[in-house]
């Protein structure tokens, strides 16, 4: 299978579809060992048409195996995003002796309105039989507008029912249930524009002290309380990502023993002249952070993204000369990281370019990075450090320990021997970590 995935501009170790176009990731789950990731997909051609969920899994959440379409449009219309669930106490009653069904909720898109629905596996996803039933939820009427969409559900535990977030108009609702069939709508937060996801965190690591996070389409995020039927939002709205990044969504049902908050992102990265189109982003960790600020969401990539890398040189303490020279050693690979800290002393900005293109753009008086608002937490050291993933056609920074990041197309401006820059007046580069990159695809 992996001799399909060697075209000249197949990202070499973010997941990408053989074919087809993608977008949103959906459903995705954890269960068996195994990590499902499903996708907004179109079978057939290049663009956003026929949306159908699409399938792969993993076991390390970095190299993926292509499964065939999962969901397809059927007599009630396309398959929108959405999300999955196993049912282990069969409140739906699919569940067939032991196995318990794996449970997802979609939303069906036609020409008059958007509505809810649902199907399940009996075999870890590969095969879907739609609910006799569906639609579970048409809200149209209610809301006076089609935009109802993307439902995230998951198990409420201290209830004993389970929650859908349903993205409507101007924000996301809850709904409870049951049994997964019946669902009453509960409340409704402003604010969000789709696919919402809604999960509880430990505030610094420490499992007894937790806040939930509201978390929208664009990477925006409230952070608040939640009682089962209303989350009430106790900040404003806050983003620490930006970029290509889209839709994201975190694998539900991990094991009690690795409960951690794992995210996956659409990267809205055209790949020219490629049989595909678009393709996903690291797996990241999210974390809630007491802050100067308050509390924040950061996220780094997950442990298991590191066996991709292997450190072939570092430096501690040059100058900006100094480290350009350095680097003419380090001839551009197709796929490398670079890990930096570089103290600003007295300079206004600092930066780091990659043929021409500024991977990492700091102006400490404009409070910017790569032109987005990013204001570190504490300047007495005047550092800042940059953790950069480039593969063929992205890149991914994570600044600060995933503090904040980004995401950006890569897009070469120049072919200039001396590939990887860096600028800023008499900065310090205090370390420099360069690593090759494997493939997922060899
Ligand atoms: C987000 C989105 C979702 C919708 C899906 C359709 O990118 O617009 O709201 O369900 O894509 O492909």
């Amino acid at each position: 299978q992996d001799s399909l995935y060697q075209e000249k501009n197949r990202p070499q170790y973010h997941f990408s579809t053989r074919r087809g176009w993608i977008n949103d990731p959906n459903g995705m789950i954890f269960y068996e060992g195994e990590y499902h990731l499903f996708y907004q997909h179109n079978p057939y051609e290049r663009e956003w048409e026929n949306m159908s969920w699409g399938h792969a899994v993993s076991t390390d959440m970095i190299h993926w195996k292509e499964l065939p379409t999962a969901l397809v449009p059927d007599s009630l219309g396309t398959m929108f995003s959405g999300s999955t669930v196993i049912d282990y106490a069969n409140t739906a009653g699919f569940n067939q002796g032991t196995i318990p069904a794996m449970v997802a909720f979609f939303t069906v898109d036609n020409p008059e309105k958007q509505i809810q629905c649902m199907a399940y596996s009996l075999d870890k996803g590969r095969t879907w039989t739609k609910y006799a039933r569906n639609p579970l939820i048409d809200s149209k009427a209610k809301w006076n507008s089609k935009d109802t969409r993307d439902p995230r559900v998951f198990w409420y535990k201290p209830g004993n029912h389970w929650v859908m977030v349903l993205n409507e108009r101007d924000g996301h609702s809850v709904y409870t249930s049951k049994n997964l069939r019946e669902w009453a709508y509960e409340s409704h937060v402003t604010g969000f524009w789709e696919c919402p996801d809604l999960f509880e965190l430990p505030i610094d690591g420490d499992k007894s002290k937790t806040k939930w996070v509201m978390y929208g389409a664009s990477t925006t995020y409230m952070i608040g309380s939640f009682d089962g039927k209303t989350f009430t939002p106790e900040s404003g709205k806050h983003s620490y990502t930006s970029g290509t990044i889209y839709a994201a969504q975190t694998f539900a049902n991990m094991p009690e023993n690795d409960p951690r908050r794992i995210q996956i992102g659409w990267g809205r990265v055209q790949q020219p002249g490629m049989p595909f189109n678009n393709m996903m982003l690291l797996p990241t960790e999210l974390k809630l952070r007491t802050t100067k600020n308050g509390l924040r969401l950061g996220s780094v990539p997950v442990r298991e993204t590191e066996q991709l890398f292997e450190p072939v040189q570092q430096w501690t303490s040059l100058s900006a000369a100094e480290a350009n020279e350095k680097l003419k050693s380090f001839q551009p690979f197709d796929r490398f990281r670079v890990k930096t800290t570089i103290k600003l002393s007295h300079a206004t900005s600092a930066g780091f370019s990659l043929l021409g293109q500024r991977v990492l753009d700091y102006d400490l008086n404009a409070n910017l990075v790569n032109g987005i608002f990013y204001s570190p937490e504490d300047m007495t050291s005047m550092e800042l450090t940059a953790d950069i993933y480039v593969d063929r056609t992205s890149i991914e920074v994570f600044i600060d320990n995933g503090a904040y990041s980004y995401s950006i197309e890569r897009k070469p401006v120049s072919t200039a021997k001396d590939a990887l820059q860096f600028w800023g007046n008499r900065i310090e580069i205090k370390d420099l970590k360069l690593y090759t990159a494997k493939s997922i695809w060899k």
